[in-house]
C-alpha cells in the first residue's frame, strides 16, 4: 500500500491558474458557462453537472483515496443517497446495525417505502454475514460498511468482507468518515466505493456540510456522476473551495487529533467513573489488532460509558469548558455528544439497544487544543461523576427515572 500523501493535500491544483497565476486556484461561483457557439460546448456548461472548483476537490479526494474518480455532494447523506442509486430496487443492501443514525434512518425509510431492500446486521458476526448472502432469495447488490462505526468504534475487516462480496458479485462501499484517507484507504483493501461526510475531518473546521463518494473504477465513477447530476445533489462551489482549504491541512490536523485522543482514552480507561471505553487505539479494544493492520492510525473519536445513571451524564457535561455539547465531529474544536438523544435519536429504542447505544454513552470528538487542557477538563468531569456515586443510591436513581429519552 502506498503512503498517504500530505503533499497531494497541500499542493492540490496549486499554481494551475492560467488567468493571473494565482497560487491558490480561484473560486468559480458561476452557475453557468457560455457556449463558444451553437453546438460548441466548453468543458463546463452548468454547475449542477460540473464546476471547476468542485472538480478540483473531487480529483484530490480520488487521488487521496487511490480511486479512479469522485463525486462531491451537498452532504454526507447526499453521498449515501447517490450510493443507494447504484443498486436496483429488488437487490438487497446489507448495512451495519450500528451505523450513523442518519444512515439508519435513510435506509429504513427507503426499505419501508419499497424503494430499497435493506437488511441491518452485525458485521462483526461473519456467520450472519455469510448467511445473508446465501439464505434468502434476494441477490445482495451492495454492502455498506462503517469502520470504525459511529458511535461504538467497531472495527470491521474490510479485506475479509471484500472477499465475500467478490464471491457473490456484490459491491462493497466503506464509510471512511471517522478516519479520512489519512488513516485508512478502503479501496486498497478491496472496497469498490468510499463514502465520506466531508463535513467531518476532510473539511475539519465545522463550517461546511458536504459529502463525497470515491469510486475504484471508471465505470462506477461515471454512474455516480450521472446520478449526482440527475438527483441534483452535487456540492456548492464555495463549500468545495472551503473543503479543499481544509484538506490542505488534513495530515497535520489528524496527527494532533490522534495524539490528544490517545491521552484522553488512557485517562478514561484509568478512571473509576468510567465503565467502558471504546477506542481502537487501546490494546483492550476488541478491534485493536485489526485496526492496527488495516488503519494507519486510530483517529480522534472516543466513546465511553459512565459508571452512573443519567445524573452522572449531567454531572459530566455540566461544567466542561473545552468540549461543546454538539453533534458532528472531526473539527479542530473538541465536542461531546450524547448519541441516544442526539446523533442516533432517529433510531427506535430497540434499535439503539441492539446496536449497544445506552443512555450512559457519550461520544467525544477530540480536537487539537492543548493536551493538558483537554485532560484537565475530562478529569474534572469524571471526578464530578465519581463524587455523585458516593451519594445515596436512591438520589441517583430518582434522577435517572425522571429522564426522558
Ligand atoms: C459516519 C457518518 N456518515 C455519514 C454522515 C452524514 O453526513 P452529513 O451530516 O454530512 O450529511 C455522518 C454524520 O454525522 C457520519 O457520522
Amino acid at each position: 500500500m502506498s503512503d498517504f500523501s500530505a503533499t497531494t493535500c497541500v499542493r492540490a491544483a496549486v499554481g494551475t491558474d492560467q488567468s493571473y497565476g494565482a497560487v491558490i486556484p480561484p473560486l468559480h461561483l458561476s452557475t453557468n458557462f457560455t457556449f463558444k457557439g451553437l453546438g460548441d460546448r466548453r468543458k463546463y456548461d452548468y454547475t449542477r453537472s460540473g464546476n471547476p472548483t468542485r472538480d478540483i476537490l473531487g480529483e484530490t479526494l480520488a487521488e487521496l483515496e487511490e480511486g479512479h474518480g469522485a463525486i462531491v455532494t451537498s452532504s454526507g447523506m447526499a453521498a449515501l443517497t447517490a450510493l443507494v442509486h447504484l443498486v436496483d430496487a429488488d437487490q438487497l443492501i446489507l448495512a451495519p446495525h450500528d451505523c450513523y443514525g442518519g444512515t439508519f434512518r435513510l435506509l429504513t425509510a427507503l426499505h419501508k417505502q419499497g424503494r430499497a431492500r435493506v437488511l441491518f446486521l452485525d458485521q462483526g458476526d461473519h456467520r450472519a454475514f455469510e448467511n445473508a448472502f446465501t439464505s434468502g432469495s434476494e441477490k445482495v447488490g451492495l454492502v455498506l460498511v462503517e469502520t470504525p462505526s459511529n458511535p461504538l468504534l467497531r472495527v470491521v475487516d474490510i479485506a475479509a468482507i471484500s472477499a465475500i462480496c467478490r464471491r457473490h458479485g456484490a459491491l462493497l462501499a466503506v464509510d471512511n468518515t471517522f478516519l479520512s484517507p489519512a488513516l485508512q484507504r478502503p479501496l486498497t483493501l478491496g472496497a469498490d466505493l468510499v463514502v465520506h461526510s466531508t463535513t467531518k475531518y476532510l473539511n475539519g473546521h465545522s463550517d461546511v456540510v458536504g459529502g463525497a463518494v470515491i469510486a475504484k473504477t471508471a465505470e462506477l465513477s461515471e454512474r455516480l456522476t450521472w446520478w449526482a447530476n440527475c438527483l441534483g445533489i452535487t456540492g456548492a462551489p464555495f463549500d468545495s473551495f472551503l473543503t479543499l482549504r481544509g484538506v490542505r491541512t488534513l495530515s497535520a490536523r489528524i496527527r494532533l487529533h490522534e495524539e490528544n485522543a490517545a491521552a484522553v482514552a488512557q485517562l478514561l480507561s484509568d478512571h473509576p467513573a468510567v465503565a467502558k471505553v471504546y477506542y481502537p487505539g487501546l490494546a483492550s479494544h476488541p478491534g485493536h489488532a485489526l485496526a492496527r493492520s488495516q488503519q494507519q492510525g486510530f483517529g480522534g473519536i472516543i466513546s465511553f460509558e459512565l459508571n452512573a445513571g443519567i445524573a452522572g451524564v449531567h454531572a459530566f457535561l455540566e461544567g466542561l469548558t473545552c468540549f461543546s455539547l454538539a453533534e458532528s465531529l472531526g473539527g479542530v474544536e473538541s465536542l461531546v455528544a450524547h448519541p441516544a438523544s442526539m446523533t442516533h435519536a432517529s433510531m427506535a429504542a430497540e434499535a439503539q439497544a441492539r446496536a449497544g447505544i445506552t443512555p450512559q454513552l457519550l461520544r467525544l470528538s477530540i480536537g487539537i487544543e492543548a493536551t493538558k487542557d483537554l485532560i484537565c477538563d475530562v478529569r474534572l468531569g469524571l471526578d464530578r461523576v465519581h463524587a455523585l456515586r458516593s451519594q445515596p443510591r436512591s438520589d441517583i436513581d430518582s434522577v435517572s427515572r425522571a429522564a426522558t429519552y
